[in-house]
């Protein structure tokens, strides 16, 4: 097991109605004007803005909206809230949605104290600073990224086609409030690619160049395990209160580096190489209309066929742990495959099976299911190249021909 700092100063509010306890929370904390970030409407039609302004009226705690953060945000909404939350004075940046709006909240709270553009600390040209930065806050009304309490947020830049993660402690949020019926009303296609997202999250990490760390592996693989039982529930009754809750919690887990801890290979770092997030997150640069979730249900069981073999232990393990998959023992059970042939295709029967769940919950199997064709990849390698460098990746490092293969494998 590596070593690791792990601080995690979210304070999670986590159940039936807790919606309504907004603004006696921030109230305690001393808020006295929230800057109110919210997405293109959903909330409005739930009744979830309205709820959570009641609060806020109730408690006197002022506030400044702004509204229409679309999914994969893009900075020129940040630009204009960084402005709305100097001039309006807030103390606190209140998200209400998921992690677009989140992101965003966290982008607007980062850019207050620099006086250059916020695009910059995610372009890298300068970094955060913690003084004068705005503390966040967030009504969580779709679980799957997990910015709830993650240390990072991503930000699109459709000018240069460009998505861009920035991960920083300071961006974990000082509350979430987590309130499971809010999202008996997300699409069934929204509730399948926020499971994949976190599965995605926690194999990000379950798949770095550290080796073997059984507290975490179980806990990695628990969580998946939940996910794969909660989410056909879930589809099947979307007030189906327990799998929603259930569902909820393990996006929190997820993403917040609890299922990653020992498996990071820097001190002070992140487990994982996130090479599917690096692929997805060009597919939702330059197609702004793809989900995340949908991207990493193609881009993460290409990358894994494409990989394996510079871990098979580890696919072994993670098989035998979330399917119960074990190689054929061909002296046992009499069969005429060789050692390397058995784990061939206990490697192959676990990726198949990870696959066939994600097609399972609506998630699409190829690039071309989300609008994707050959003629689009040279632009995908030339941001990716740019974001990642020429080489990235951990469990293996990749080259720009790699991804390539990954990606076509996919079309
Ligand atoms: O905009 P509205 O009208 O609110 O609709 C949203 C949006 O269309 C809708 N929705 C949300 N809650 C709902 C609902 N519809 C009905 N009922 C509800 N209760 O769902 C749609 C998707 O929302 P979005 O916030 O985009 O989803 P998600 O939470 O999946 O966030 C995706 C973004 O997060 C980034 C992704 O790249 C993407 O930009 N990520 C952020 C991470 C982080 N900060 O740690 C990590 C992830 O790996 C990810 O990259
Ligand atoms: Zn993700």
């Amino acid at each position: 097991m590596n070593d690791f700092t792990f601080h995690l100063p979210t304070r999670f509010v986590f159940g039936r109605g807790v919606t309504d306890r907004v603004g006696a929370e921030l109230a305690a904390g001393g808020y006295r004007h929230a800057l109110l970030v919210y997405g293109q409407g959903s909330v409005v039609r739930t009744g979830t803005l309205a709820r959570v302004t009641a609060t806020l009226d109730a408690e006197g705690i002022a506030r400044t909206e702004l509204s229409g953060v679309r999914p994969n945000p893009e900075v020129g909404l940040v630009r204009e809230g960084v402005e709305l939350a100097r001039s309006c004075g807030a103390d606190l940046v209140l998200a209400v949605g998921g992690g677009s709006v989140i992101d965003t909240a966290k982008a607007i709270a980062l850019g207050v104290p620099y006086e250059g553009d916020v695009w910059d600390l995610f372009s890298g040209a300068a970094k955060p600073v913690a003084e004068g930065k705005l503390p966040v806050a967030c009504v969580l009304t779709i679980p799957a990224a997990g910015s709830e309490s993650s240390a990072s947020a991503v930000i699109s830049n459709d000018e240069l086609s460009l998505k861009r993660g920035l991960s920083s402690e300071l961006h974990r949020p000082v509350i979430a409030f987590m309130d499971p019926e809010l999202t008996y009303t997300l699409p069934a296609y929204q509730t399948a690619a926020g499971v994949t997202d976190m599965i995605a999250h926690i194999m990000e990490r379950y798949f770095s160049g550290a080796g073997p760390v059984p507290v975490t592996d179980n806990i990695a693989c628990g969580i998946i395990r939940s996910l794969i039982e909660e989410a056909p529930r879930a589809l099947a009754d979307p007030e189906d209160y327990d799998a929603r809750a259930n569902i909820m919690w393990a996006g929190t887990l997820a993403h917040n580096d609890i299922a990653g801890l020992g498996r990071n290979t820097n001190p002070g770092g992140r487990a994982g190489g996130w090479e599917s997030h690096g692929l997805e997150h060009e597919l939702s640069a330059h197609h702004t209309q793809i989900t995340h979730g949908a991207g990493l249900a193609v881009v993460f069981p290409a990358w894994m066929r494409y990989v394996w073999r510079s871990a098979p232990e580890r696919f072994l393990s993670f098989g035998r742990d979330v399917f119960g998959i074990e190689p054929v023992d061909a002296e046992a059970d009499d069969v005429d495959v060789t050692p390397e042939e058995a784990v061939a295709d206990a490697v192959a029967a676990t990726i198949d099976e990870l696959q066939d769940f994600f097609v399972s919950m609506g998630m699409p199997r190829t690039l071309g299911e989300l609008g994707v064709t050959e003629k689009d990849v040279p632009a995908l390698l030339g941001t990716l190249e740019k974001n990642k460098g020429a080489v990235f990746g951990e469990l293996r490092r990749l080259t720009m021909d790699d991804a390539r293969a990954i990606y076509e494998s996919c079309l």
